[in-house]
């Protein structure tokens, strides 16, 4: 979710007005991805990268995120929507973990869709904590060398319960991958829009999932072999 500060600044505002328009992007994207049959979304809010800002944006959005988990989850609750969060998040304030502890288990049992707010998350970080909980279980035998393969390795990753990613949206005009799911995207279809996030809505989604739906995904095979697939 990108361009929040651009938005704002376009509209000669603070980048944290952008940032509270961004929350109003997040509430309707989960709403209509919901409704329309999503039941995995993982939205990039915070970046292992993101505490280099100033401290002010930094001290304001942890604010803005506390304020969205307590106003917005109880009409998450009641729509189905299971909430689970990715990330390091030892660097967080004792309460703002506990806040997150607790949503994850209040809405723990809901069966419409899954969604996973990435906050002091990156990929690379996702690999190395990995990594260190596999040497872990090697130390105390409850995996052997010959067992570490892509399926037992990715047991150990966030998003372990979860399928790879089949789009991933990057809003506000860069190409990159941030330092996103690294791992889990290394199939998924990219999608790139100059959208600024705050501006991002239905009509928005729905070409980026109608781009997603032209596209061939062969996962190394020909064109052929999927044709004969499917
Ligand atoms: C994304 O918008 C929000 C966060 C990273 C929290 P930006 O704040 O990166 O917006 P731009 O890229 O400066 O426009
Ligand atoms: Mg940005």
């Amino acid at each position: 979710m990108d361009g929040n500060g651009r938005w704002a600044t376009q509209r000669n505002k603070y980048r944290t007005s952008g940032h509270k328009a961004g929350v109003n992007s997040v509430r309707k994207t989960i709403k209509q991805a919901s409704e329309i049959g999503v039941q995995w979304l993982t939205l990039f809010a915070f970046s292992s990268e993101n505490w280099q800002r100033p401290e002010k944006e930094v001290s304001m959005l942890m604010e803005l995120f506390t304020r969205a988990l307590k106003k917005e989850v109880p009409e998450l609750h009641e729509n189905g929507v299971r909430l689970s969060f990715i990330g390091d998040l030892s660097r967080f304030s004792d309460g703002l973990r506990k806040r997150m502890k607790t949503v994850e288990s209040l809405t723990k049992n809901n069966r419409k869709m899954v969604l996973t707010i990435a906050v002091n998350y990156g990929g690379r970080w996702d690999i190395v904590q990995a990594a260190r909980h596999l040497a872990l279980a090697l130390q105390n035998g409850r995996i052997k060398e010959s067992e570490i393969t892509e399926e037992s390795f990715e047991r150990f990753l966030s998003l372990n319960n979860a399928p790879h990613p089949d789009l991933l949206i990057r809003t506000g005009g860069d190409q990159r991958m941030s330092n996103f799911l690294l791992w889990q995207a290394a199939y998924a279809e990219l999608y790139f829009t100059q959208t600024l996030w705050p501006d991002f809505d239905e009509s928005s989604l729905n070409q980026a999932v109608e781009e997603y739906y032209n596209r061939e995904r062969r996962f190394g095979k020909t064109p052929k072999q999927v044709k004969e697939e499917s």
